[in-house]
């Protein structure tokens, strides 16, 4: 089967077998045969978070569990738990929530990919990530077929990251996420860009929701590729933490190099390491850095996922040499 249409980068892979379910029953049917039991096991949300670099010698299960809806109002009708299903579209969950009148993720529009990926890596843009208001979720262990809830603490959420990138890989497949939304319509403009957005929309005062959202709408568009015109998968790197005795050093040698500080240190933005070390908006062939964007690599079509990978490669080991600081992808290589 080939996996092109399965995967925003859009890298024309293979895999031995290919399976969908719309069910935690499908799901359980599907992990019992033995023909799945044995092999190696890769779940499709998106696919907007991956890179393919070979064939893929497993099985393919592709999640497409539907389902929007509100499971719960809180007495004073302050807050709703919002539930989808782990194959909706994350944006479609965002414009379920407004929707409804309910506030906590509009600044998270528009982000590729589905429900379920969403809390493996945490997803975050302009001010806001997933952690902020998650509630819990619904996942199926892969070795037992048992539907087990975690909470928002047993998730372990840090910067891209949860406990399903760490310890608990490849052990869960997620099926349902429950989010606690706020009826109260506060809005976080803390990203500089969104309220300079709102202006130029002819927004100066209280914002609603559905403001912030399209004004993230419009950054988004303005500065990441759509997937449906150039293959990419967002951020291919994480923005890297340095202490602030390192930060204090390079700011000594680059005056302008950017940093919002983080527990711990200093969080900089890989971009910006790329963009010195020459690589924005370079073309290789069918391959290279996106223009407005120096994190997002991008396919123009008919790349090898291999091709990109040597690039990130390539990339990592020139801002290492120029900034002695090591970038770790954010995407996933497979
Ligand atoms: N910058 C450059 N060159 C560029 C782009 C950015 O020098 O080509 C510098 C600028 O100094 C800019 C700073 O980088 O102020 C930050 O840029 P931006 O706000 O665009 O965000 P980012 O740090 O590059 C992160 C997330 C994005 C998210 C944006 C907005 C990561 C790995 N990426 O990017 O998430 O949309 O912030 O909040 O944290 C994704 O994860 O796939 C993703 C797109």
């Amino acid at each position: 089967v080939s996996l092109l249409p399965y995967n925003t980068f859009g890298i024309d892979s293979k895999a031995r077998l290919f399976a969908r379910f719309r069910s935690v029953e499908e799901l359980r049917a599907l992990l019992a045969l033995p023909e799945v039991q044995h092999t190696e096991k890769l779940v499709l949300g998106g696919g907007s978070n991956l890179l393919f670099t070979q064939d893929f010698d497993g099985v393919v299960l592709k999640n497409e569990i539907t389902g929007l809806q509100i499971i719960a109002q809180d007495e004073a009708q302050d807050t709703a738990l919002v539930r989808a299903g782990a194959g909706e579209s994350w944006h479609g969950m965002v414009s379920y929530a407004l929707s409804q009148n309910l506030s906590g993720i509009e600044n998270l529009s528009l982000i590729p990919g589905t429900v379920g990926a969403a809390p493996l890596q945490n997803i975050g843009a302009y001010g806001a990530e997933l952690k902020d208001t998650f509630d819990h979720l619904e996942a199926v262990e892969i070795s037992t077929g048992q539907l087990r809830t975690f909470t928002h603490e047993q998730c372990g959420f840090g910067y891209r990251e949860s406990v399903f990138k760490g310890p608990l890989r490849n052990q869960y497949i997620v099926t349902g996420v429950v989010l606690r939304l706020r009826r109260t319509h506060q809005v976080n403009v803390s990203y500089g860009a969104i309220s300079t957005t709102l202006a130029d929309m002819g927004i100066e005062t209280e914002p609603t929701p559905h403001d912030v959202s399209e004004a993230v709408i419009q950054i988004r568009r303005s500065k990441l590729p759509d997937p449906a015109q150039i293959g990419n998968a967002g951020s291919f790197f994480k923005n890297p933490e340095i202490s602030q005795t390192r930060y204090d050093e390079l700011k000594a040698r680059y005056a302008d190099l950017p940093g919002y500080p983080v527990p711990g240190g200093v969080k900089v933005p890989a971009a910006w390491l790329i963009e010195q070390c020459g690589w924005k908006g370079r073309r290789f062939g069918a391959h290279g850095v996106h223009d407005r964007q120096a994190l997002v690599l991008v396919n123009h079509g008919g790349a090898q996922g291999s091709a990109i990978r040597d690039l990130a490669h390539e990339i990592i080991a020139s801002v290492r040499e120029k900034f002695g600081i090591e970038l770790h992808p954010e995407v996933n290589i497979l």
